[in-house]
C-alpha cells in the first residue's frame, strides 16, 4: 500500500460512517449485483474500486472475480483505492477475517489516477465508483483518469446522483427540506456535485468512453421498512456535522430531527429517496 495525506472527506471517515457505509452497502447490494451484471462482471476480471470506503462492494466484487478456484489468488482481484487509510486499514482487517486474498490496496486521489498507478496503463477491465463522484472537485480528472487505466473495450460502472435534492419527505415539511438544501451545500462548498451524473455522459465521451447503460434507481422508504434505516443513519451521522459546519443552526436541526422522529412514527407519510442514476460506458 503507497502511502499519502489527504484531506478527510465530508461525510467523515469514523466508525460511525464505516458502520453506515456497511448498511448502506446491505440497503444497496441489489441495484449494486445488478449493474454489475449487465457490465458483465465475471472470474478472472482485474477491478478497480475507486473510493472504496471500507470496502463493502470489494468484498462482494473480490468474490466474484475470485470465482471458485482453489488457487483464487491466481484469478481475478480487485484493487481497491481511497484517500482514507483509516477506510483502507479497516477494508484490510476485514479481508483478512474473511480469508479474501485477492485485494490490493491503495491510497490515493482517485483524480490523480497516473500518480495512484506510475507507468501502469490499460490494465484493468473494469472500475466501478458509487458514491463518489458526487463529491469530488474535479471529475474530469477521474474521467481522464479512467481512460488511461481502462483496457479497450473494458467497462467502468457508476452509482451517484442527479436531482439529490428531490430527496423529499411526503407530505412535504420545509423543516425538512431546509436540511436536505444544507446537506448539498455542505457538499457543493466542498467541491462535491450532488448532480454530477448530468455531467458524465459528455465527460466520458470527451475521453473515449460509449455509454452503454444509463438508467436510474428511485426507491421510496415507509416507516418502520428496512430501508426507512438508510435515511435515518444518514441523520444521525450527518446532521451533527451540518451544524458543527455552519450550515444549520441548532434550533434548524431540532427542528428537522422533532419532524423526522414525528415522520418516523406515522404510518401515513413515505419518504422519496434521492434518485441513484447507474451509468455503464465501455472504453472504445
Ligand atoms: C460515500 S463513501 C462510498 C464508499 C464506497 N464506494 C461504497 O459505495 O460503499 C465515499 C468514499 O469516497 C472516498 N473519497 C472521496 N474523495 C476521494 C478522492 N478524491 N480520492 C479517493 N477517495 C475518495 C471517501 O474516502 C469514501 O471512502
Amino acid at each position: 500500500m503507497s502511502h499519502t495525506t489527504a484531506p478527510e472527506y465530508v461525510l467523515g471517515t469514523d466508525a460511525i460512517e464505516a458502520k453506515r457505509l456497511g448498511l448502506q452497502h446491505r440497503l444497496w447490494s441489489a441495484a449494486a449485483h445488478n449493474l454489475w451484471e449487465i457490465a458483465g462482471l465475471r472470474p478472472g476480471m482485474t477491478v478497480l474500486d475507486l473510493g472504496c470506503g471500507p470496502g463493502h462492494a470489494t468484498f462482494d466484487i473480490a468474490t466474484i472475480v475470485g470465482g471458485a478456484a482453489p488457487d483464487r489468488a491466481s484469478l481475478g482481484r480487485v484493487i481497491a483505492l481511497d484517500e482514507s487509510a483509516a477506510f483502507l486499514h479497516q477494508l484490510n482487517e476485514t479481508a483478512v477475517g474473511r480469508r479474501l486474498t485477492n485485494i490490493q490496496r491503495v491510497l490515493g486521489d482517485v483524480q490523480s489516477l497516473a500518480a495512484a498507478f506510475p507507468g501502469a496503463t490499460a490494465f484493468a477491465d473494469m472500475a466501478y465508483l458509487r458514491w463518489v463522484l458526487c463529491f469530488v472537485p474535479r471529475p474530469n480528472d477521474v474521467i481522464a483518469g479512467l481512460a488511461r487505466v481502462i483496457k479497450p473495450g473494458g467497462k467502468v460502472a457508476i452509482q451517484d446522483y442527479f436531482n439529490y435534492e428531490a430527496m423529499t419527505l411526503a407530505p412535504r415539511h420545509a423543516d425538512f427540506t431546509r436540511a436536505i438544501e444544507a446537506v448539498a451545500r455542505s457538499w457543493r462548498a466542498g467541491g462535491g456535485d450532488p448532480d454530477i451524473v448530468s455531467l458524465l455522459p459528455a465527460m466520458l465521451r470527451q475521453h473515449g468512453f460509449r455509454v452503454d447503460h444509463l438508467a436510474v434507481n428511485q426507491r421510496i422508504a415507509r416507516p418502520g421498512s428496512m430501508l426507512w434505516a438508510w435515511p435515518d443513519s444518514f441523520w444521525q451521522s450527518f446532521v451533527p456535522r451540518l451544524v458543527e459546519k455552519g450550515f444549520l443552526s441548532p434550533q434548524e436541526r431540532d427542528a428537522f430531527f422533532a419532524v423526522w422522529s414525528r415522520a418516523s412514527n406515522d404510518p401515513d407519510c413515505f419518504m422519496h429517496l434521492p434518485p441513484l442514476f447507474d451509468l455503464v460506458a465501455t472504453k472504445l
